[in-house]
């Protein structure tokens, strides 16, 4: 570890019982900052985590959609993202336009939400899910008729494992996993013969098609962490490679491909994490109505 980082680390620590701060950080962030979290994880883990929180500022180490839902799930605390620019471009990729048309259309509707979304769609959604619960809370809605937004491919995942609902897509995509091609995962392949495949189901359909196991973040880790095989080829942001390698340190992981990699969860450092602390920037400011209307969908799925 380098002077300055451990210098960094110092401070942070001295901060975070200054300030009674916690540190929530998920997979995709930076080694070193998954290193200083007092809680690492999916965005279901986080989330939950988020609901029993006893301290007065929850600090997120991620993107901008994790932050609003912990201030929605914690309205009176403060809620700090190291960077205000650091933003999911798939949470903005649906239109209220079109929930407001489908309900108009389908009178059973279910307005199934992934939690990568913007607070405002979620205050127009029925219930939040997250890769780790989808499948499960889609199959028990009593609704035939499902919009799931904003995310296609995993909405495409859940569509084919469940025929018996009508399942409506929408066109949102996470441009680093849509961006893994069928020609990295076969090369990677060849390469690593006795590897297993995993891949997060923000993949396109003929990605997950090759895989193993398909799952969230922390369903990859737990795959792999409890599987006889030896090596694996990973399907997803590459900072899931942190806990692997930590949980597993006598197994072989390899990416899909190097270019796996979130450059908006990478704007979080130590020196922002550090700096949030010390001048309590940036905060989460929502509106009481955005807070109490987008509240109900995400307590839902959390009672599911
Ligand atoms: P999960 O940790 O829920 O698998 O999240 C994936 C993701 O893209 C978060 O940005
Ligand atoms: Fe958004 Fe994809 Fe980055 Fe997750 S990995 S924050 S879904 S762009």
């Amino acid at each position: 570890m380098s002077n300055l980082n451990a210098e960094l680390i110092e401070k942070i620590k001295k901060l975070k019982e200054e300030k009674d701060a916690v540190i929530l950080a998920h997979y995709y962030v930076d080694d070193d900052v998954q290193a200083i979290a007092d809680y690492v994880g999916d965005s279901f883990y986080l989330a939950k985590v988020a609901t029993g929180i006893d301290k007065k500022v929850i600090l997120f180490c991620g993107v901008m959609f994790m932050g609003e839902s912990a201030k929605i799930l914690n309205p009176n605390k403060t809620v700090l993202l190291p960077d205000a620019t650091a933003d999911c471009p798939m949470a903005h990729m649906a239109q209220v336009e079109k929930i407001k048309a489908l309900r108009a259309q389908y009178e059973d509707l279910a307005v199934v939400c992934y939690v990568n979304s913007t607070a405002e769609l979620k205050m127009h959604s029925d219930i939040c899910v997250t890769s780790s619960n989808a499948l499960n809370i889609v199959k028990s809605l009593p609704n035939k008729n499902i919009f799931f937004i904003p995310d296609q491919n995993l909405g495409s995942y859940i569509k084919d494992k469940l025929p018996e609902k009508n399942i409506i897509l929408n066109d949102g995509y996470c441009h680093v996993h849509k961006e893994l091609s069928v020609e990295s995962v076969m090369n990677a392949k060849k390469n690593h013969e006795n590897a297993l495949f995993l891949v997060h189901p923000e993949c396109r359909k003929e990605i997950v098609e090759l895989a193993d196991y398909v799952g969230s973040t922390a369903g990859i880790i737990d795959f792999a962490t409890k599987s006889e095989a030896q090596e694996f080829i990973i399907g997803t942001e590459l900072g899931v490679m942190y806990e692997l390698k930590k949980k597993n340190p006598n197994k072989k992981f390899y990416a899909a491909d190097e270019t796996q990699v979130c450059p908006n969860m990478k704007k979080i450092t130590l020196e922002k994490v550090a700096s949030s602390l010390e001048n309590m920037e940036y905060e989460v400011k929502l509106s009481q109505e955005v807070i109490d209307k987008a509240n109900a969908p995400l307590k839902r799925m959390l009672e599911y």
